[in-house]
């Protein structure tokens, strides 16, 4: 699908994969909507690319509701959803103290990653509905929801974070399928160990990263947030890719311990 002169909507569009994206997009020629709840870092983003700022939490309907209308309010119709917004957590099933996992902590986490991510999906593929067709196939537009090969392996330590990620993969087929005759197609990316402010700065923070890359099998690092990217718009460029999960994670497979 050609980008040019359309407009697009960036969940978590104020750092790491969501920043990438947002500016892959808008060098491709979209207007994009940042939709963060970081409202300093997201309006920097926004204005570096000329695009506009929805201060907004996922997982909150009538905040989304509102991105999705500044989005739709740009003057070139809404073709893009991207939902990159997420945060981690790590706790035990049952603690090594004994306690079981705190359950508001797994409550949040599933209400901001899966939640966050059906709602953004939903309301933005509800306004792409509104357009009109963008080829001859009757395409409107592309939904593209960030998972985890956390959501595929599952992760010790990462119960709640791997059942929201896992939810997202599991929304694709059924998702692609109900939005099939509006002309939406939707994947899902599941990223390994992508370098982003998600693992924090400073030395020990790098000392942890060079850890994670161990399982990685080549290239041996660290992915980044352009490759990220790059395979965003390398999904929405090929219009015959469709309803499907893709690992993108340098061969990594996650081990129990
Ligand atoms: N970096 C990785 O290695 C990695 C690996 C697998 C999956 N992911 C997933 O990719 C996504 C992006 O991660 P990242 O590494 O870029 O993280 P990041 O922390 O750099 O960016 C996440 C962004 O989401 C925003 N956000 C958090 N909660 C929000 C909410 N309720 N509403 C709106 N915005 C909210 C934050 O303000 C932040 O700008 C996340 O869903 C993460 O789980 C990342």
């Amino acid at each position: 699908m050609d980008l040019k002169g359309t407009a697009a909507i960036v969940s978590g569009g104020a750092s790491g994969l969501g920043e990438a994206t947002v500016r892959d997009l808008a060098a491709a020629g979209c207007k994009v909507v940042v939709a963060d709840l970081n409202e300093q870092r997201g309006k920097e983003v926004a204005e570096s690319v000329g695009g506009a700022f929805a201060r907004t939490d996922v997982a909150d309907e009538d905040s989304v509701a509102a991105a999705v209308a500044a989005a739709e309010s740009l003057g070139a119709p809404l073709r893009v959803a991207v939902s990159c917004a997420g945060i981690g957590w790590a706790a035990r099933t049952v603690g090594r103290d004994g306690k079981p996992h705190d359950l508001a902590s797994y409550r949040k986490v599933i209400d901001v990653n899966l939640i966050g991510t059906f709602n953004l999906m939903r309301i933005a593929a509800a306004a792409i509905a509104r357009t009109g067709p963008a080829d001859a196939d009757g395409q409107r537009g592309v939904v593209i929801n960030t998972s985890s090969v956390a959501g595929i392996e599952g992760q010790t330590g990462q119960v709640a974070y791997s059942a929201s990620k896992g939810g997202i993969i599991g929304m694709t087929v059924p998702a692609a399928r109900d939005l099939a005759a509006i002309g939406v197609r939707v994947l899902t990316i599941c990223p390994g160990i992508i370098d982003t402010p998600i693992y924090g700065t400073g030395p020990a923070s790098d000392e942890f990263k060079a850890r994670l890359i161990a399982p990685v099998v080549f290239p041996k690092r660290m992915g980044t947030a352009a490759e990220f990217a790059r395979l965003v718009r390398a999904l929405i460029d090929n219009d015959y890719m469709n309803a499907e999960v893709i690992r993108f994670d340098g061969g990594i497979r996650f081990q129990p311990k």
